[in-house]
């Protein structure tokens, strides 16, 4: 495993950290508890110690699952979850307040079966409440035990122009980011160069496109898949046309190195964006294997090259 300490502190994780989005049963079609808690087991056993996940995933689904997971294993595992999403009466709406933290948190804390969460992340940013009130709170939470450290997730150039202030109190920042989704580049850098944070990756095989087992016949997911929505760009029309070019320029790499394609999906982030961590969504032991095949090894300057050219 390659591992990196993350910026502002003394936590040191997995370069490719387990993503809990799929865990939360829902909208990712057929998946099976079972399955979840053998894949973490497994994830641990390869040098995998870094866990994402959501309140909101699965509404607490996906930190029931990997506390379920994590039995025996709290030790060896860093959790990384999030507030601030909520649904309520078919609504979703951000929620900063500090008296939602409150709720949150311990609401976390249960489902997960744990005393204490290393990162909590603020996941999607509401203004509404002053960055202020949200660090003054997530600073209380640290002093008492409840979190290790805190960061932040989905930010643009606004709410980091907010941050800069701060900067040394937030150790993280996750965005969308692939070989399928470029748009976040620059915000990522941002967070690594200026903001002083770790960048990490969601996303990072593009929901699913990036593994290269996907063609355009085989794109017609069920209506409890979320990717059945056009909203998921990644698997309709042009961007379709353009992923599955992306996806022969991998394959074609992956007989280079005798490697799977997602690996080399990843491999790509990790070589590319330096000092970062890529989440993946895995819901299967073989989905994960796969992966971390991404480990130990680099792409050649003239791979990143075709691979930066051809997926801008
Ligand atoms: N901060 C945020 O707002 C935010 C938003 C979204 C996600 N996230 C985090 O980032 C994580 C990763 O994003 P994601 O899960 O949405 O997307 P992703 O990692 O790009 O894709 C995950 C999906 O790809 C497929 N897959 C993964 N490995 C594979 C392999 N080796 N071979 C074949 N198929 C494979 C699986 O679905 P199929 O088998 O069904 O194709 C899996 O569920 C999430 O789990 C979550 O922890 C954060």
């Amino acid at each position: 495993m390659e591992y990196i300490t993350l910026k502002n502190s003394d936590l040191n994780v997995s370069r490719v950290c387990m993503g809990g989005c799929p865990m939360g049963g829902y909208g990712w079609g057929d998946v099976s508890e079972e399955d979840f808690v053998e894949a973490i087991h497994s994830a641990i056993d390869n040098g995998v110690n870094f866990f994402d996940t959501a309140d909101v995933y699965g509404l607490g689904q996906s930190e029931k699952t990997l506390g379920k997971g994590l039995i025996g294993r709290r030790d060896k595992a860093v959790i990384q979850t999030k507030f601030g999403v909520r649904i309520e009466n078919g609504k979703t709406f951000y929620d900063n307040s500090p008296e939602y933290i409150d709720t949150a948190i311990n609401n976390s804390l249960s489902r997960l079966g744990t005393d204490y969460i290393d990162i909590y992340l603020v996941h999607y940013r509401n203004t509404e409440t002053p960055i202020e009130d949200v660090i003054n709170k997530l600073e209380e939470l640290k002093k008492i035990g409840k979190i290790r450290y805190y960061g932040l997730s989905n930010i643009n150039v606004e709410m980091a122009k907010e941050i800069l202030p701060y900067k040394g109190k937030f150790i993280c920042c996750q965005d969308e980011y692939s070989l399928a989704c470029r748009k976040n580049e620059e915000n990522l850098k941002c967070v690594r160069d200026e903001l002083c944070m770790t960048p990490m990756t969601w996303g990072s095989l593009g929901q699913g496109i990036l593994s290269g087992k996907y063609t355009k016949d085989n794109v017609n997911f069920g209506a409890d898949d979320r990717r059945s929505r056009d909203i998921y760009v990644n698997f309709y029309g042009e961007k379709l046309e353009k992923n599955l070019k992306i996806v022969e320029a991998l394959k074609e790499i992956a007989n280079n190195h005798n490697k799977t394609i997602p690996s080399c999906a990843i491999r790509f982030i990790l070589d590319y964006l330096t000092d970062s961590v890529v989440i993946v969504g895995v819901k299967r032991i073989a989905q994960l294997m796969s992966n971390l095949e991404a480990i130990g090894w680099n792409l050649t300057n003239d791979e990143i090259d075709y691979l930066d050219r051809i997926s801008k």
